[in-house]
């Protein structure tokens, strides 16, 4: 009998040696009587346990992390083929804390398939959104994306469905399916582990935004820095098509659809939706004015629905299992789950996807497990390079889109990254303002001059110069930044200067205000 040997071939998974671990684990099998079949997964997303090795053994699977190379001739000799005891035994997979807290819905099956396996996919449910998709037709489908309450997860949270009936609505020769694959966020990885773990669920949702909208062609435009998921999704397109399930015709329907990728050069602001579109037409990576919107006019001047990566993934869902049982899970206006991704000095980092609602504190302290270094949290910066900075007083506020807002933070592509007690949040504050005048495409002036005299006020405060008067400065051009940018790059960078400033003003040494101390 075969035993069946699983470990990942994410990108997060080989950097620590998965790729290593897979060929001791062959070398070792052919010295004894065993047999067994190695499945390269996509992660877990437990990435403080990569690389994560799991044996098949009567329905269950048994872990083992993390695992390196020099481990493999011991766990052999331990007998990990049979589940037995090794100082890298974790017990059941399902039985891992950290999973069986989650409500895996968009990644229920990364981590569990192999990603390049149609059969596996069906066997996991997959396809069941889309041949739900067929048999209700264009307005069904925005119906119960708009029911479900599904809101945009690559940063501004709009409504999905809304988005799709204006595609829908606009007459147009051609329409598209963009999908942006960008995850330009710090501390994100979640559309990188989707599309190397579960890359035909991206597929599915994208036919499913076709047929809601009548488009023929999808292009998913990736980030150049993950070459392990471009492989994967263009192998997975190329299986895909030769299934019928792209090109004329797709799953013996009426309807044709294919999709395309096209890679980034590693620009933040090519995430944003119009600069992505330039980018793709051939163009400099510069954000247009709105309106008109993609909706009306994207790429190519056609109408186009600009989703993220886990929009139209969650989008499968949703179809398959109806808009009421995703409603059902979130908090207030955010439905549904959310992949958090906890990165920076964290215990515990990795995705965690579960409904809207939990508190930051729990995110941070329980689940992320407080800070690597085993100092004490003292800030986390929530929803990117553009999220405000959140100290411990605020770790009260609950996961959800409107209550990160009331709290001048943003939620984003759902990224966290955890700071201890030894950053100096004046140097990050700085950073933002540095990372804007890098990133900026130039388009308007606040942002691409602003950013650079962001710096330099900032410095002067530091150095002492003048603080108070300095101090005023930079609020007022944050204002400008604010209100006066074109888009959310100039715009939102003031969120985690001013956080930084308002929670830890003794880093710029200036007195916190007395109510506070
Ligand atoms: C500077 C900047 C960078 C962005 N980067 C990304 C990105 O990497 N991925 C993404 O999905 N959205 C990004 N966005 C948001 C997109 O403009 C757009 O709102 C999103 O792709 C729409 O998809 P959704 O409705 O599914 O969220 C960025 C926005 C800005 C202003
Ligand atoms: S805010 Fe910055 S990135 Fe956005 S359009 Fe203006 S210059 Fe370009």
């Amino acid at each position: 009998m075969t035993t069946k040997v699983f470990i990942s071939r994410d990108a997060g998974a080989i950097a620590v040696g998965a790729d290593q671990v897979a060929g001791a684990i062959a070398a070792e099998a052919l010295h004894g009587d065993r047999d067994i079949e190695i499945v390269r997964t996509g992660s877990r997303g437990l990435y403080w346990l990569e690389p994560l090795v799991e044996v098949a053994i009567g329905g269950n699977r048994i872990a083992y992390g993390p695992v390196t190379a020099k481990d493999v001739k011991g766990l052999f000799a331990a007998g990990f083929l049979e589940g037995k005891a090794h100082k890298t035994l974790l017990g059941p997979t399902d039985s891992i804390a950290y999973l069986k807290r989650q409500t895996r819905l968009t990644f229920a099956r990364c981590g569990v398939v192999d990603p390049l396996s149609l059969a596996d996919y069906r066997a996991q449910g997959g396809g069941r959104g889309l041949a739900r998709a067929l048999s209700l037709g264009a307005d069904k489908i925005i119906a119960e994306v708009t029911q479900s309450g599904l809101r945009g997860r690559g940063g501004a949270g709009f409504p999905t469905g809304v988005k799709w009936r204006t595609t829908a609505d606009a007459s147009a020769k051609e329409k598209f399916i963009v999908c942006n694959a960008d995850e330009g966020d710090s501390g994100t990885f979640a559309d990188r582990m989707l599309m190397e773990g579960d890359p035909f669920q991206l597929i599915e949702g994208m036919t499913i935004a076709a047929l809601a909208v009548g488009a023929e062609k999808g292009i998913i435009y990736c980030r150049s820095e993950y070459p392990h998921a471009i492989e994967t999704m263009r192998k997975a397109i190329e299986i895909a098509r030769t299934a019928g399930l792209l090109g004329s015709r797709i799953a013996d329907s009426r309807h044709s659809f294919d999709i395309a990728l096209r890679a980034g050069a590693g620009s933040y602001v090519c995430g944003e939706e119009t600069a992505m579109l330039e980018s793709i037409e051939g163009k400099r990576g510069q954000v247009r004015a709105k309106p008109p919107l993609p909706a009306h006019e994207g790429l190519f001047a056609q109408p186009s629905v600009v989703n993220n990566v886990l929009s139209l993934a969650a989008a499968t869902t949703i179809l398959a299992d109806g808009a009421e049982a995703y409603r059902a899970l979130g908090y207030g206006r955010s439905r549904g789950t959310m992949p958090i991704q906890l990165a920076g000095n964290v215990k515990y980092p990795g995705l965690f996807e579960a409904p809207f609602g939990l508190s930051l504190g729990e995110l941070v302290d329980d689940i992320g497990g407080g800070t690597a270094s085993g100092r004490a949290v003292r800030a986390v910066q929530a929803g990117g390079p553009l999220g405000a900075y959140f100290p411990r007083a605020l770790f009260d506020t609950p996961y959800d889109y409107e209550a990160f807002t009331a709290r001048d933070g943003l939620i984003g592509h759902g990224g966290l990254v955890v700071f201890d007690d030894t950053v100096d949040m004046a140097r990050q504050a700085a950073f933002a303002m540095e990372f804007c005048a890098l990133e900026s495409c130039g388009k308007c002036t606040p942002c691409r001059i602003g950013s650079v005299r962001g710096v330099e006020v900032i410095r002067r405060i530091v150095e002492g110069k003048d603080r108070a008067a300095n101090e005023a400065l930079l609020r007022d051009l944050c204002e400008t930044l604010k209100f006066g940018s074109l888009c959310a790059l100039g715009g939102f960078t003031p969120y985690p200067v001013l956080s930084a400033l308002n929670h830890f003003p003794e880093d710029f040494g200036l007195a916190r205000p007395l109510a506070e101390v």
